[in-house]
């Protein structure tokens, strides 16, 4: 059997993807920073639930080691969270960190499985995917930290296209609104971002973001089970695409950032985000 080895699988589109690739065909090691939150997947033979936290080397040689006896082909970069605040607000500690978990771990996990893939993939045949987004090809404000990481998760994706892509296909997954734990946790990561932005021009804006565009996944988001089905798709083809867009948003805000007036775009954005 093939293996699949998918980070961040505790909820969204990771834990929806576990149940994809299980359904056509793979085996897959679903990991999470915390085991306990994998106990409710169907057991079976093809399936071996780790603990790996992307942030922590310890965690991660660990796994490399719980499936040395896997033939394992694919590798889902999954795993990310959302830091959101104005960069004049931002604390350098929160941008740190933001780029120590979406891009730092995410290298760190593919550079630790990379020998495993190559072991165990015939020429053409593994699969190495970086769930980006949308705004690792254009930026929305209020979301400095976040752009930045994905904005990076797409040049690693290119250049480790470049380097090992003959050899080992890498697919850049860009989503749009998807409906998961993502805008919670979002607001988790905002930690005193409200009062520090208190008799600041950031106040209005941020109280907007709040009311407004935490719905608007819910409302206007894809399902995860529906965005897991296009990733799975992608990495279940012979020849598989170079970039998986994902979501109607994602295709027409990419769209429209390429050929719009740059201030065009730019009133635009200020417009929604009431800046
Ligand atoms: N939802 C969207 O609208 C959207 C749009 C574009 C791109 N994306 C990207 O899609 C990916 C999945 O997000 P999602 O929407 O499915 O959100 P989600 O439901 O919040 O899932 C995120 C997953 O990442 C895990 N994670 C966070 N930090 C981690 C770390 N240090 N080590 C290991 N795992 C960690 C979380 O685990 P815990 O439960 O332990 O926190 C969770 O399993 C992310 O990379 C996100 O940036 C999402």
């Amino acid at each position: 059997m093939k293996w699949a080895l998918v980070t961040g699988c505790s909820t969204g589109i990771g834990r929806a993807l576990v149940a994809e690739l299980r359904r056509t065909g793979w085996g897959v090691v679903a990991t999470a920073r915390k085991e306990e939150a994998l106990a409710d997947l169907p057991k079976g033979p093809d399936l071996r639930c780790l603990s790996l936290d992307v942030t922590n080397p310890g965690t991660i040689e660990a796994a490399v080691e719980a499936c040395s006896d896997l033939e394992l082909t694919a590798l889902v970069n999954n795993a990310g969270y959302g830091q959101m605040g104005p960069l004049e607000l931002l604390k350098p500690e929160e941008l740190r960190f933001q780029l120590e978990t979406n891009v730092v771990g995410l290298h760190a996990v593919t550079q630790a499985f990379l020998p495993l893939i190559r072991k165990s993939a015939k020429l053409g045949e593994g699969r190495i995917v970086h769930v980006a987004s949308v705004l690792g090809r254009l930026s929305i404000p209020m979301a400095g930290a976040y752009n930045a990481s994905k904005h990076a998760v797409v040049a690693l994706a290119e250049t480790l296209r470049l380097e090992i892509g003959r050899e080992i296909p890498v697919i850049v997954v860009e989503p749009g609104a998807i409906q998961t734990e993502f805008r919670n946790t979002l607001v988790n990561a905002w930690g005193d971002l409200p009062q520090r932005a208190e008799g600041t021009p950031y106040f209005e804006p941020i109280d907007h973001y709040r009311r407004k565009r935490e719905n608007f996944a819910a409302q206007h988001g894809m399902t995860a089970i529906d965005c897991a089905r296009l990733i799975a798709r992608a990495m279940n083809k012979r020849r598989p695409p170079r970039r998986v867009i994902v979501g109607r948003d994602s295709r027409l805000g990419q769209w429209a950032h390429r050929l719009l007036p740059m201030a065009w775009f730019e009133a635009f954005m200020r417009r929604s985000y009431r800046l």
